[in-house]
C-alpha cells in the first residue's frame, strides 16, 4: 500500500534529474535527461542550461540538421541509437524532440526545433519519437505551447488566435501524439492567451486529452512550475526538477481539503507507469553502445541535412582544384546548439582535416577570425586570410554563428552574421571572385553576397560527423540533397512576423496569425532570398504524369520523377495545397505531404503521397472543430514551394456541419441554400429590384435587416427559416 505522502512526492523530481524512488511500490528512481540529439547524462554538478560536462554520446545532428532531410526514415534510426544509447547509459526518459514553429528567424533556440511548418515538423519530430521509443525509451515532447521565442520565456504570454493556435502552433503536436504516442509531453514555461502553459487546463487536459487522447505524462519544462497544486489540477503530473517547498504545498493543500486526492493519483499513476515502462527496458541493458556504428550513423543522416542553395557550376570541386580554406569553423566545427541540449561528442570530426585527406596533402588554412571566446587570434590574421586566399583557385569561406550568437536562453537581435566575418568576405572578394561560402548556423541568416559568391553550401549544425561530410558535398563524395524547412529572408523586415515579435511586457501578439514563414512571403508577394523547401543538387530532376484522386482518407496523389542529370541523388517531392473558391481566409499554399526518392541517372520512379482528411482540415472558429471544406482543391508538386512543377484540381466532397440559417444569415449564405434561394431572391428583389450592383452590395445583409427592409416581421421570417431548416441538412 503506497500512502497518499508518498504518492505526492512521485509529482515531483528527487532532484535535477531523477524521479523518486517510492519504496513501498518498489519502484526505483528513474533518470530523465536531455536530448533531444544526443544524451546529455551529467554525473557530476548538474545544471539544465549545458554548462557542467556530461558523459561521452554520439551527436546527431539537431533538429535544423534533421528537418533539412525530410527523411522520417533515417530520422527514426537515428532515434532507435538514441534509445540504444540511453540504455546503455541508464536513462529512462530523453528530453525531446522540441517541435515549436520557428516564427522568427531570430529565436535563439531554433537549431532545437524542425520547421516553420508543422507539417514537416511533425512527421519528423514523429519518427524521431517512434524510433526512441521502439527501444523501450521514453521521450518528451516539448515545449507545449506556443514556445517560439527565448526573450522572457519563463513569463511571456503568447497571445494566439484560436484558428491560428489550432492550424499552425498545436497541429505538430498533435500529429506527434496521435501519431508516436509519445510517452510524455513537456509544457513549456510561457502563457498560452494568459494562463501559464503548466497550468493550462485547456491546453494540458481539454485539448492534449480528451481530444488527442494522450495517456502520458504531462511534465514540466525545469522550473515551469510556479504552483504544483495549481499545476495537477490543470493536468500536469510531475514537476521538475526537485522542490521540496511546492511538495509541501500539496500536502498542506490535500490537508485543507484544497485539491482531491483523486487528482494526486491519477498524477502518480502516470508518472508510475512510465517509470515501469522505462525500468523493464533498462534492466539487463547492455553497458556499452556501438560507439563507432553510432559515429557512421551520425554522418549518414548528416549527408542528407546539408542544403545546397546556390552553386554557378563551381561545385562540385575537382580534386586538383587548388583551394585555400577561410574561417575557424573550417578546424573547429559548430555542430550543435548552446544550452541544455548541449552533448559531450564521442567523436568530433573537422571540415579541415576531411578536405587534406580527400586532396591527400594539407591544403592552405587561414581561420580568420575566432568563432568562440578564448580562441587565440593573431594581429594579422584578416590579413592572412586574405592572401591565402589571393593564391587560390577557388575559396573555401567557412562561415556562421558562434555559440555565444545564438543559444537557447536568448533571441538574436539581428539576423546578420557577424561583422568580421562579412569584412573578410567582401575583402577576399576584392582579390579573388572564386569564392564558395560553408555556412554553419543554426537559424537562418542573411546573405547579402548570395548573387557574388559562386556557391553556398547551408550546413546548419550537422552533429559530430558534420565536418567531413561538409568536404564530402564539396568534392562530390555527396550529393547533397537537403531542402530548406525555413525561409531565408532577404530582409529581417520581411519576415511575417517581424512587426509582433518579441512583444514586450504586456505579451507576445502572434499579429501574423495564419501567415508564418513561407505562407505569409507568398501571401505577400515577397521574395525570399531562398524560399522553404529549396535545395539544389549536382543532378537534376524531372516532374512528370501528375495524377490526383480522392480516396476514403483523404487524396491520393502520385507523380514520376525522373533523374535527368548525370549523377545518382535523392530529390525530396513537395505537395502543396490551397482552396482557390474558399470561404474561409487560406493562405497561398500549404505542405500537405512529401516524399524522398534516391534515383540513379536516367531512372524514374513513381512517387505516391496520401493527404489525410486530417492534414486537410482547416479549424473553423464557428464549430470550434476541424472542418474539411467542400469544394475544388488546387494540387502543387514540385522541388520547392516556389519551384512548382505540376498542377491539377481535384473535387473533395468535405464535411462542414449542418449549419441552421439563422437571422444573422446574410443572404449570401441563404443563397447557397436551395430551398432559400427562391423566397430569398424574391424578398430581396421586392427590396432592391434588378440592379446587379445592388444586388452584390445586399449578399452581406444578414436576414433580419432584410426583413425589415421588406417590411416583414421577424417572426415571420424565423417561421420560415424553421421550416426550411427542418427540411435540409448540409451547411451554408
Ligand atoms: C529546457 C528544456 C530542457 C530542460 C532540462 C530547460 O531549460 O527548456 O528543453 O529539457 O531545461 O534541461
Amino acid at each position: 500500500m503506497v500512502d497518499i505522502r508518498a504518492k505526492i512526492s512521485l509529482t515531483g523530481g528527487s532532484d535535477f534529474w531523477h524521479t523518486p524512488a517510492v519504496t513501498a511500490a518498489d519502484l526505483p528512481e528513474l533518470m530523465w535527461t536531455d536530448g533531444p540529439h544526443g544524451v546529455r547524462k551529467q554525473s557530476g554538478s548538474s545544471d539544465h542550461v549545458g554548462i557542467n560536462a556530461s558523459e561521452p554520446a554520439t551527436c546527431f545532428p539537431p533538429a535544423v540538421g534533421l528537418a533539412s532531410s525530410w527523411d522520417t526514415e533515417l530520422v527514426e534510426q537515428v532515434g532507435v541509437a538514441l534509445g540504444e544509447e540511453c540504455r546503455a547509459l541508464g536513462v529512462g526518459v530523453l528530453l525531446g524532440p522540441g517541435l515549436n514553429i520557428k516564427r522568427s528567424p531570430l529565436c535563439g533556440r531554433n537549431f532545437e526545433y524542425f520547421a516553420e511548418d508543422p507539417l514537416v515538423a511533425g512527421e519528423l519530430a514523429a519518427a524521431l519519437v517512434s524510433g526512441v521509443q521502439s527501444q523501450g525509451i521514453g521521450t518528451s515532447v516539448k515545449h507545449f505551447a506556443a514556445n517560439n521565442q527565448e526573450t522572457d520565456r519563463m513569463r511571456r504570454d503568447s497571445q494566439v488566435d484560436e484558428r491560428t493556435l489550432r492550424e499552425i502552433y498545436l497541429r505538430g503536436f498533435g500529429k506527434v501524439v496521435r501519431k508516436a504516442k509519445p510517452w510524455t509531453v513537456m509544457c513549456s514555461y510561457n502563457k498560452v492567451n494568459g494562463t501559464y502553459a503548466s497550468e493550462n487546463h485547456w491546453l494540458l487536459t481539454e485539448v492534449l486529452r480528451d481530444e488527442w487522447g494522450f495517456d502520458g505524462v504531462v511534465v514540466s519544462d525545469w522550473g515551469a512550475v510556479w504552483s504544483r497544486v495549481r499545476a495537477l489540477r490543470a493536468g500536469l503530473d510531475l514537476e521538475m526538477p526537485a522542490n521540496a517547498a511546492h511538495e509541501k504545498e500539496v500536502r498542506q493543500a490535500l490537508d485543507a481539503g484544497e485539491i482531491d486526492a483523486g487528482t494526486i493519483e491519477q498524477a502518480y499513476d502516470r508518472v508510475e507507469a512510465v517509470v515501469r515502462r522505462a525500468q523493464a527496458s533498462l534492466a539487463g541493458a547492455p553497458e556499452d553502445f556501438d560507439v563507432d556504428g553510432h559515429h557512421a550513423l551520425a554522418r549518414r543522416m548528416a549527408e542528407q541535412c546539408v542544403v545546397l542553395l546556390s552553386n554557378d557550376g563551381v561545385l562540385p570541386l575537382a580534386r586538383e582544384t587548388r583551394v585555400a580554406v577561410v574561417g575557424e569553423f573550417a578546424r573547429t566545427p559548430r555542430y550543435q546548439g548552446a544550452g541544455s541540449s548541449r552533448v559531450n561528442p564521442t567523436r568530433l570530426d573537422n571540415a579541415l582535416d576531411a578536405i587534406s585527406a580527400l586532396v591527400g596533402h594539407e591544403v592552405p588554412f587561414a581561420p580568420g577570425f575566432v568563432t568562440a571566446a578564448g580562441q587565440e587570434l593573431a594581429d594579422d590574421a584578416h590579413e592572412r586570410a586574405v592572401a591565402v586566399a589571393r593564391d587560390a583557385d577557388v575559396v573555401l569561406a567557412f562561415l556562421g554563428l558562434g555559440e555565444s550568437h545564438e543559444s537557447e536562453g536568448y533571441d538574436r537581435n539581428n539576423a546578420d552574421l557577424p561583422a568580421e566575418q562579412l569584412a573578410l568576405l567582401e575583402d577576399i572578394l576584392a582579390v579573388n571572385p572564386n569564392v564558395v561560402v560553408v555556412l554553419s548556423n543554426g537559424a537562418s541568416v542573411l546573405l547579402p553576397f548570395a548573387d557574388r559568391v559562386r556557391a553556398i553550401v547551408e550546413g546548419w549544425l550537422l552533429g559530430q560527423a558534420g565536418g567531413a561530410v561538409l568536404a564530402d558535398v564539396v568534392y562530390g563524395v555527396v550529393n547533397p540533397s537537403g531542402k530548406i524547412t525555413e525561409t531565408i529572408p532577404r530582409r529581417l523586415a520581411d519576415v511575417p512576423s517581424s512587426l509582433h515579435f518579441p512583444g514586450d511586457v504586456s505579451g507576445v501578439r502572434y499579429g501574423e496569425g495564419l501567415f508564418v514563414g513561407y505562407r505569409g512571403y507568398d501571401a505577400s508577394g515577397i521574395e525570399p532570398a531562398f524560399p522553404f523547401g529549396h535545395g539544389l543538387s549536382y543532378t537534376t530532376f524531372g516532374y512528370s504524369d501528375l495524377a490526383l484522386a480522392t480516396t476514403d482518407a483523404g487524396l491520393a496523389v502520385s507523380l514520376t520523377v525522373t533523374n535527368t542529370g548525370g549523377r545518382s541523388g535523392r530529390e525530396v517531392v513537395q505537395v502543396y495545397v490551397s482552396v482557390p473558391g474558399s470561404a474561409v481566409v487560406r493562405v497561398p499554399r500549404e505542405l500537405k505531404g512529401f516524399a524522398s526518392v534516391a534515383l540513379e541517372p536516367g531512372a524514374s520512379a513513381r512517387v505516391e503521397i496520401a493527404i489525410s482528411s486530417d492534414d486537410l482540415a482547416y479549424w473553423s472558429v464557428r464549430d470550434h472543430a476541424w472542418v474539411v471544406e467542400g469544394g475544388e482543391y488546387l494540387v502543387e508538386v514540385g522541388a520547392s514551394s516556389r519551384d512548382l512543377r505540376l498542377s491539377g484540381t481535384v473535387a473533395v466532397a468535405g464535411n462542414e456541419p449542418s449549419r441552421p440559417l439563422a437571422l444573422d444569415s446574410t443572404v449570401a449564405e441563404a443563397m447557397r441554400v436551395p430551398a432559400f434561394a427562391e423566397i430569398i431572391s424574391g424578398l430581396a428583389g421586392a427590396v432592391f429590384g434588378e440592379d446587379p450592383d445592388l444586388i452584390r452590395m445586399m449578399e452581406s445583409i444578414p436576414l433580419a435587416a432584410l426583413a425589415g427592409f421588406g417590411g416583414q416581421s421577424l417572426d415571420e421570417v424565423q417561421a420560415m427559416l424553421d421550416q426550411v431548416n427542418a427540411t435540409r441538412s448540409g451547411g451554408a
